[in-house]
């Protein structure tokens, strides 16, 4: 049986205006390249999304993942729009493109990747997330909670064919190491790694050996580039997307979506140096312009049939997250009082990358030794 491979390659190629939102010309010209592609049937099916300031190619084909044909696909889609971006000097152009020609492979180069290669089952809903604002950290706890905690996910303990937990992979993004561990047996230690976020990031939750689905086929699959890592320098963040299949011996789609109705705080607003409640949106409202926030998530729901996109359904525009939204202007309210100090600024170690130091530079020769 042949398998789909749905990939999300996202780079910010140019905000409008400021770092706030996508101008429509990119949107067109993204559209525009993957339809060529679909046309001469290099790839099966696609959805340009955005969130913000980032542009989100959400791609359908059979080439599995770290597919150089489909990888190349994207990094000239952005190189096009950056052209464009370019010409109306829209913020930061090609800020996320990082090398000056295409080697092989997106990662490392600059734009985020999710992607899962995938036996589809008989009714395949699936959730593409984009966030802007943040990092891939952000992902930590709502991941945890749809497929570790019965409180969010019923079927954890409801579900027979849930009951026997998950496989979590989890990053090191600071020593390039991974992972894996079992829920519920090793819930705690789970924990004890992605509560510290600054360091550890689930990557990939995959279904547990013996169970209703093919082990080596994720159920979720986060972009975890950590730009700041990649240049040595703050050039803007590493806004991550992700992928969560849904039903039938996984979350349900509102077990999914659920775990959002917390919003949670995360790392990356304003100037990737702040802390803040992360709001779900309908895409047309992922538009940061509160101190370029506060971060957003858009989640795009999609039925795969085939490998067609059937979709999306923009779901986070429901209006039961009427009160998430509320409550995460609450809290970004909060927040903003504390003004310059900690925990709304990131600590100095996730700051390391940014600016700071070259202020802390200029005091250098003033600090005194005190007895
Ligand atoms: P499935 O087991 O078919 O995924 O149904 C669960 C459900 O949707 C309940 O909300
Ligand atoms: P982006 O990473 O979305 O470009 O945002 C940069 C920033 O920090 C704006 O305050
Ligand atoms: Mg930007
Ligand atoms: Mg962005």
């Amino acid at each position: 049986m042949t398998k789909t491979t749905i990939s999300i390659i996202k780079a910010d190629v140019g905000g409008f205006p400021g770092h706030s939102s996508m101008h429509p010309k990119l949107m067109e010209k993204a559209n525009e390249q993957l339809k060529i592609s679909k046309d001469k049937k290099e790839i099966t099916d696609f959805y340009v999304g955005k969130c913000g300031d980032d542009l989100d190619l959400i791609i359908s084909h059979n080439k599995g993942v770290d597919s150089s044909d489909i990888h190349g696909l994207a990094w000239d889609t952005f190189v096009k729009c950056t052209e464009i971006a370019k010409e109306l000097k829209l913020y930061g152009a090609g800020q996320d493109l990082l090398a000056d020609s295409f080697s092989g492979n997106v990662k490392g180069m600059g734009p985020g990747v999710a992607e899962m290669e995938i036996t589809e089952r008989k009714s395949e809903p699936l959730v593409c997330f984009l966030m802007d604002k943040t990092d891939p950290s952000a992902f930590n706890l709502p991941v945890y909670k749809m497929f570790a905690d019965p409180f969010n996910t019923a079927g954890l303990s409801i579900d027979p064919s849930m009951i026997a937990g998950f496989k979590f992979e989890v990053y090191d993004i600071y020593n390039n190491k991974r992972v894996f561990l079992n829920t519920p047996e090793e819930l705690h230690e789970l924990l004890a790694l992605v509560g510290s976020k600054s360091k550890y990031v689930i990557k990939r939750v995959y279904p547990k050996k013996g169970g209703k689905y093919p082990e080596d086929e994720p159920a979720a699959v986060v972009s975890t580039d950590k730009l700041s890592l990649i240049a040595g320098e703050y050039v803007g963040k590493d806004d991550p997307v992700a992928i969560v299949r849904a039903q039938s011996g996984l979350p349900a789609l509102g077990e999914v979506l659920e775990a959002f109705a917390f919003p949670h705080l995360v790392s990356g607003w304003m100037r990737g140096s702040h802390c803040g409640p992360m709001m779900p949106v309908a895409m047309e409202d992922a538009t940061p312009t509160r101190f370029d926030g506060p971060p957003r998530v858009v989640a795009l729901g999609f039925q795969i049939a085939n490998g067609k996109l059937v979709g999306p359904v923009d779901l986070f525009k429901d209006k039961a997250f009427d009160l998430t939204r509320q409550k995460a202007s609450e809290i970004a309210d909060y927040m903003r009082r504390h003004g310059p100090f900690e925990p709304h600024r990131l600590a100095p170690s996730e700051m390391e990358y940014t600016t700071l130091p070259k202020v802390l530079e200029k005091l250098k020769g003033r600090f005194e030794k005190v007895a």
